[in-house]
């Protein structure tokens, strides 16, 4: 069997940690005798500097005859000043989201048992440990809802953003979520802002009649603000964490960040047929591209998700992750994971994906 993936590595540190993410890839087909072929794609400003749109037609007609798509990430201050339609975010990643109906996002957070230290927690909270997955609504809400845009002039000009969810998008995001947590710890959290928001009025509503389906689920409904305090100081009584779009935005950089990293949080973005965008959570990290000092985890971690997911290839992608673990367990670290006076002893992104893949090969 053959499969076939379409990279597209983006912009700043996106193809500093792709390829590492490749390297690895290439271990684990080594190690399991696989056949998966790469198609590489321009995509954000990449594509902006060499054919003058964010999205080319090339670019998602090789998504769309790929199996699953390995995406970088995209943006950053050269492209910044564009009309925010041609910008790399609101003119590729986005519309690749809408293109596929990717409305399902996943962003699994997980502080393992002696890597508690990594994490910017007091230590009798980290110390609990936590393990918590994000289940974010990614194609409607603020980001999609229409209209958007600006009117009028001088100080009487105003913008505006539409946000909308309609009882079907709500349901279909629910029913995962609960399907989720029937796999796991049987908890979910639906974060809202039904003191405020109509939306939120009506997710609560619609979550409320998923979840008696769900009878051996607890339900919990949680504001958004409650929601990125409580997770500073009972991260463990977490498991799935139901959001709309923007709240997920949210909720899935402070549980990257609660791990230790942004670089540490990998994601699936899957629509109802199950095929699927893959991810690091954080994006082109402007601040650190060309220096070698990414840390390519996420990007390694969103591989092995779709493996799993959608190559069913479930021994590839435990491989990964078990040698991500070991490395990290190793002490295999990139400066951003280490206090300012141990940094002199900070793995590069290459020696990460080095190691890494070594560690595949012997089967850790
Ligand atoms: P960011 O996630 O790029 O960076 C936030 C912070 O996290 C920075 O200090 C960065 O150095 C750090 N960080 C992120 N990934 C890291 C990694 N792998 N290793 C070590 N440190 C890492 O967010 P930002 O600065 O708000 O955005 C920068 C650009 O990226 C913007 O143009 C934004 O729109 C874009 N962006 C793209 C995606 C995507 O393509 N999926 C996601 C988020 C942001
Ligand atoms: C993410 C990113 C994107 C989002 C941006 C780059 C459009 O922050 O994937 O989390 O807001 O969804
Ligand atoms: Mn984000």
């Amino acid at each position: 069997m053959s499969y076939q993936i379409a990279v597209l590595a983006g912009d700043g540190i996106g193809p500093e940690v792709m390829a590492e993410a490749r390297k690895v890839l290439k271990a684990v087909e080594q190690r399991f005798t696989l056949s998966i072929e790469y198609s590489e794609y321009d995509v954000g400003g990449a594509a902006i500097d060499n054919h003058g749109c964010p999205l080319p037609e090339q670019t998602l007609k090789g998504c769309e005859a790929a199996d699953a798509i390995l995406f970088g990430s995209v943006g950053g201050p050269k492209w910044e000043h564009l009309a925010p339609n041609d910008q790399p975010e609101r003119g590729a990643l986005l519309p690749l989201r809408g293109h596929f109906e990717l409305f399902c996002n996943m962003r699994p957070a997980k502080l393992h048992a002696g890597l508690e230290h990594m994490s910017p927690l007091r230590s009798d909270i980290s110390s609990r440990g936590f393990d918590v997955v994000c289940v974010r609504e990614l194609t409607s809400g603020i980001y999609f809802g229409k209209p958007k845009g600006r009117q009028g002039e001088g100080e009487n000009e105003e913008a505006f953003d539409t946000m909308r969810y309609s009882r079907k998008e709500i349901r279909r995001i629910a029913k995962i979520a609960f399907e989720a947590a029937q796999g796991r710890r049987k908890k979910v959290t639906s974060v809202d802002k039904a003191n405020v928001l109509a939306c939120s009025v009506l997710w609560r509503e619609v979550v409320e009649e998923v979840a008696k389906e769900f009878p051996e689920v607890e339900l919990e409904h949680i504001y958004i603000d409650n929601a990125t305090m409580q997770l500073l100081r009972r991260p463990d009584e977490f498991d799935v964490m139901l959001c709309s779009n923007l709240f997920g935005d949210i909720i899935s950089d402070e549980i990257a960040m609660l791990t230790g990293s942004m670089g540490l949080l990998s994601s699936i973005s899957m629509n109802s047929s199950g095929f699927g965008l893959y991810e690091p959570a954080g994006g082109s990290a402007p601040d650190i591209a060309g220096q070698g000092i990414a840390n390519p985890v996420a990007q390694i971690l969103s591989a092995a998700l779709l493996l799993r997911h959608s190559l069913k290839l479930e021994d590839a992608a435990t491989a990964i992750e078990n040698a991500v673990g070991k490395a990290l367990s190793d002490g295999y670290l990139t400066g951003e994971l280490l206090p300012a006076e141990q940094r002199h002893n900070a793995k590069s992104t290459s020696e990460m994906g080095d190691y890494i893949s070594q560690l595949v090969r012997e089967g850790v």
